[in-house]
């Protein structure tokens, strides 16, 4: 969900060419190829798909908030969304046709604890356990995120949300009660979705809620965008290792599930060969990732942020840093693309910076097939899966090889205004394709990767582009009341890979794609 927008409001956009032919896309690829017991899921979050955003109790969230004064380009909002909370049923059978091992999704916390602490609701909680049970029932193994951006806005107005400590014990209080009620069924809890992005969207650049940000960063009517995005983290950071803390203390024995954290994990490499480009590429790896991930598995800040950020970086205890470090049973990472970068060590003579100044680089390009080119043939995200392979790599080389779910990978198209749902998605199948052949081939190169989920089982409600973008191997027609869900092409073609009960027939897939854009 966190896809192209990250590079509009993170850098400015310049997408330079490279032409590179001949994906090679012949091999089928089957489930075979992977290791016994390999995960395939596909994912969604709460707000994105759920709906039903006053009903049965719940209160709103801060993107309730921000959708609702008409922040989102599409001036949308998530009220009733894809429906799923009326529609899980159906949602689940999808699928189990599909041969799905596991479902992500999040806890919508304004629906569980409307206020953000005190007072369960009865009718969030028993939404809960319809779902886990429904896809139990199909032998569909829940993964569930407990925050997943949907901070209860009582928490917003209360104390500033994120900003405050006070969020640390909130959460950890409704994980509290997530494992305390669903832990018997699910095994597998992710604590916080994208805290990298979070800190960037809500509180640099001021382009999510709540809107924080100061000039010249964004245009916002509070914040602080030099200290406010890594204090934010910083808060993220202590609530995901208090909630592994509590699961380790308090259910893990018992209950025996696994818990991490999910970061978006864009690729950086150097344009050139120049030295000083190469250490950009590691320097915005650093800031990108390690700002997360270094913590979670070093007990530190990466060296560069610190001498960069120097007092804005906020400082690891004694404590917190005994708590942090090694909080993790796996590590979950969104990745969509792989952006190289030069060198701008003019950003840092600037005496007002935020994060994205501190990282001191400037894009060259989003590595990717010619876009505008093949647009008729192409449509989304850059397709170069060997950036998969090589963030893979680093996490094996630099951060011990720990277990990885890849959580989210897709792609996406632009609404049509004339069609409702779009059928073909070759294209989709071309990209999904093409990442799993280079996760196989990582794996077996010695990458710890232990399961994927494509990103999205359905239309969603997509981050700051509403409905204008579509990632769903499920289309969603949401122009009617019924919301209906439509089998795509990529829905088949998963199908047919997972050995899917259904829906497989009939999977047509030009395997010439790559080739015939090549020729032309
Ligand atoms: C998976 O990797 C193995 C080993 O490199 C290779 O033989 C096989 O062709 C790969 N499968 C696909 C579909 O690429
Ligand atoms: C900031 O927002 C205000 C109110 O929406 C608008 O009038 C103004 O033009 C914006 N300024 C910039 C620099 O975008
Ligand atoms: C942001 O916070 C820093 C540190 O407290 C302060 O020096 C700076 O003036 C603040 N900037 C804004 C725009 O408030
Ligand atoms: C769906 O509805 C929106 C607004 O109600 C409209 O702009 C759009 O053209 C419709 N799309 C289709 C494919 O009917
Ligand atoms: C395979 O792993 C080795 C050792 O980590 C590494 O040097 C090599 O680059 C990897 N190859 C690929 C294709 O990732």
């Amino acid at each position: 969900m966190a896809r192209p927008f990250l590079i509009s409001f993170l850098f400015p956009l310049c997408i330079i060419f490279l032409l590179i032919c001949g994906g090679s896309t012949v091999a089928a690829l089957s489930r075979d190829d992977f290791p016994s017991g390999f995960i395939f899921g596909a994912g969604t979050s709460a707000y994105q798909v759920e709906g039903a955003a006053a009903e049965d109790g719940r209160k709103p969230s801060i993107w309730d908030a921000f959708c609702h004064a008409g922040k989102m380009p599409d001036h949308s909002n998530a009220d009733v969304a894809a429906d799923q909370y009326h529609k899980y049923k159906e949602d689940v059978k999808l699928m189990h046709e599909t041969g799905l091992d596991a479902y992500r999704f999040s806890i919508a916390w304004p629906r569980l604890i409307p206020d953000g602490r005190g007072e369960i609701n009865p009718k969030g909680l028993q939404y809960y356990n319809n779902l886990i049970n429904e896809l139990l029932s199909y032998g569909i193994q829940p993964h569930v995120t407990l925050y997943h951006f949907d901070l209860p806005q009582a928490l917003q107005d209360e104390y500033n949300g994120l900003l405050s400590t006070k969020f640390i014990d909130d959460f950890t209080a409704y994980a509290d009660v997530c494992f305390r009620e669903f832990g018997d069924r699910v095994k597998n809890w992710v604590t916080v979705n994208e805290p990298n992005v979070e800190s960037l969207g809500g509180y640099d650049q001021g382009a999510f809620p709540p809107e924080r940000c100061s000039y010249p960063f964004g245009n916002c009517t509070s914040g602080n965008s030099t200290t406010e995005p890594y204090i934010v983290a910083h808060h993220l950071l202590l609530a995901h290792s208090s909630v592994v803390l509590l699961y380790r203390e308090k259910y893990q024995a018992e209950q025996g599930g696994k818990i991490g954290i999910t970061i978006l994990a864009i690729w950086f490499v150097p344009a050139t060969e120049d030295p000083e480009d190469i250490a950009a590429a590691r320097r915005a790896v650093d800031f990108h990732i390690g700002w997360l991930l270094h913590p979670i598995v070093h007990g530190t800040y990466p060296a560069i942020m610190r001498k960069i950020a120097g007092s804005r970086l906020p400082l690891l205890s004694k404590e917190n840093f005994e708590k942090v470090k090694g909080s993790f049973d796996f590590i979950g990472i969104n990745h969509y693309f792989t952006i190289s970068v030069k060198s701008d060590p003019s950003q840092l003579k600037n005496k007002v910076r935020d994060y994205v100044r501190d990282m001191a680089v400037k894009i060259s390009n989003i590595v990717s097939l010619d876009k505008a080119l093949f647009r008729k043939y192409i449509k989304g995200l850059p397709v170069a899966p060997w950036g998969l392979s090589e963030l893979l790599e680093h996490f094996k080389i630099n951060y011990g090889n720990p277990p990885i779910m890849i959580h989210e990978n897709g792609d996406f198209e632009e609404a049509d205004s004339t069609n409702p749902v779009t059928i073909n998605d070759d294209f989709r199948i071309n990209y999904l394709e093409q990442y799993l052949e280079a996760l196989n081939l990582s794996i077996r190169n010695g990458s710890n990767t232990q399961g994927y989920f494509v990103w999205s089982l359905i239309d969603c409600f997509e981050i700051l582009f509403g409905y204008t973008n579509r990632y769903g191997i499920y289309g969603v027609n949401f122009n009617d009341t019924e919301k209906t869900r439509y089998t795509r092409s990529s829905a088949r073609w998963y199908a047919n890979l997972l050995g899917g009960k259904a829906n497989i027939k009939g999977a047509s897939r030009d395997t010439h794609l790559v080739k015939n854009i090549a020729l032309q």
